[in-house]
């Protein structure tokens, strides 16, 4: 982060307000000016005078206050900040943000802004699912707005899902990527127009009626990739595995089971420019399954023949009349991950393959990066081998699609 960047933080209503408050202690440690806007509706939930004490500045709140326009006009506010965040940012914040409203000062001061503004969205997990929520987060995609989160949890309001907005150190990660590319980067490009599909989530390979061979997969990075791509404008086809978690809002979802029921909506998806294949395919099923279920027989274990399952990525990066442009292959290694990586994206004839490391960490079996929030990544190309810090799994996402469609311009 450039030392004294200054920050225009906008802090609209919602109940994840109180962690912009530890948002802006983390600003300061790391010697950003943090000038803050507090919205109507963020009133009710964080008082100008923490957020005074914590920033070290007097609080904008009133856009027709008479001093303050002789001292710092809303134009000047929101030009003098390196970045302009707004956390939390809620759906009606949001959806003035896409139509351009300026109604108060937080809305005026982003519309005469001429900075980049990144929104850390906040909210119920059905307004963020509403077709409106996410036709306005793509309409400001499409403005180049970033947006950090949301993030997948329980909810204040009881409810599960996507909805909680980013911690203060994923926003942190985020503005300061944006400030060091600040004056290069263009803004968020977009993917319209495009059809994306990507493949996310285990399968699960009967062994008999009941019992199946799995993994540990999630899902939450492919269907974070797929709401991503959304996000940027494109058509998107995502083909899941069993998962527990919601299909993303104004995705194609089809739900498979096995490897070969995957490969088959693949297939029927196609053509497509882009293909992301996320999913933790299993690499074996087992030969014949049972069409009753195994009995124990006088102690004797059952022996379980397997056979390979299909390669999805490598018969579609081979695929004679389909090819996608991008074809993105994924690597999830224990160890030696970039050489491993490397002999994927050549085994496997893809573009670009996205390394993560599950090994074992932290708290036992299940403590690695499957089912993690978040995952740390190497993208291994022909061109190279590019690694990025420990992020929240839709900040990769997010970050994913930007590069994707930045190299759009050498795949069409
Ligand atoms: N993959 C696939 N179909 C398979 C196996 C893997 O499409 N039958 C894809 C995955 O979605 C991922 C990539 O291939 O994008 C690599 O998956 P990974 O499990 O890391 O590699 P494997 O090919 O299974 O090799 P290995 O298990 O030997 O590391």
């Amino acid at each position: 982060m450039p030392q004294g960047s200054s920050i225009l933080l906008i802090i609209g209503g919602g109940i994840a307000a109180y962690k912009s408050l530890e948002l802006i202690r983390e600003l300061k440690k790391r010697g950003c000016a943090v000038r803050a806007i507090l919205t109507k509706a963020g009133h009710q939930f964080v008082t100008p005078l923490s957020v005074a004490a914590l920033s070290g500045e007097k609080v904008f709140d009133d856009l027709f206050s008479l001093t303050d326009e002789v001292e710092m006009g809303h134009i000047q506010l929101s030009r003098s900040a390196d970045l302009v965040v707004v956390a939390p940012a809620t759906a009606d914040l949001m959806a003035k943000m896409a139509t351009g409203q300026a109604s108060d000062l937080a809305t005026t001061a982003l519309l005469a802004t001429d900075k980049r503004v990144l929104i850390a969205p906040a909210m119920n997990v059905r307004m963020w699912q509403h077709p409106a929520t996410q036709r306005n987060l793509a309409t400001l995609a499409g403005d180049g707005i970033a947006v950090v989160g949301p993030n997948s949890g329980d909810m204040a309001c009881g409810e599960f899902g996507p909805g909680r907005m980013a911690e203060p150190l994923e926003i942190v990660a985020a503005i300061e990527r944006l400030l060091d590319g600040a004056s290069v980067s263009p803004p968020a490009p977009s993917l319209a127009g495009r059809h994306v599909l990507v493949t996310s989530g285990p399968t699960h390979e009967p062994i008999d009626p009941v019992r199946y061979l799995a993994n540990r997969s999630s899902g939450k990075q492919g269907h974070a990739i797929a709401a991503a791509a959304r996000r940027a404008g494109a058509r998107v086809t995502l083909v899941s595995g069993p998962v527990a978690i919601a299909d993303p809002a104004g995705v194609e979802t089809i739900h498979v089971e096995t490897a070969q029921q995957m490969l088959e909506a693949v297939e029927r998806a196609l053509p497509a420019d882009i293909a992301v294949f996320a999913a933790a395919v299993a690499d074996w099923r087992v030969a014949s399954a049972s069409g009753d279920k195994i009995k124990k027989a006088g102690g004797r274990a059952p022996a379980l023949a397997l056979t390979e399952n299909p390669d999805i990525l490598a018969t579609i990066a081979r695929h004679r009349q389909h090819r996608p442009a991008l074809v993105v292959g994924f690597a999830a290694e224990t160890a030696n991950l970039v050489e491993h990586a490397q002999a994927k994206l050549a085994s496997k004839g893809c573009d670009l393959i996205v390394a993560n490391d599950v090994s074992l960490t932290g708290s036992g079996i299940a403590g690695g990066v499957m089912g993690a929030d978040s995952n740390a990544v190497h993208l291994v190309s022909a061109s190279g081998i590019t690694t990025w810090p420990t992020l929240g799994k839709d900040e990769v996402a997010t970050r994913l699609v930007q590069h994707f469609a930045a190299l759009g311009a050498e795949w069409t």
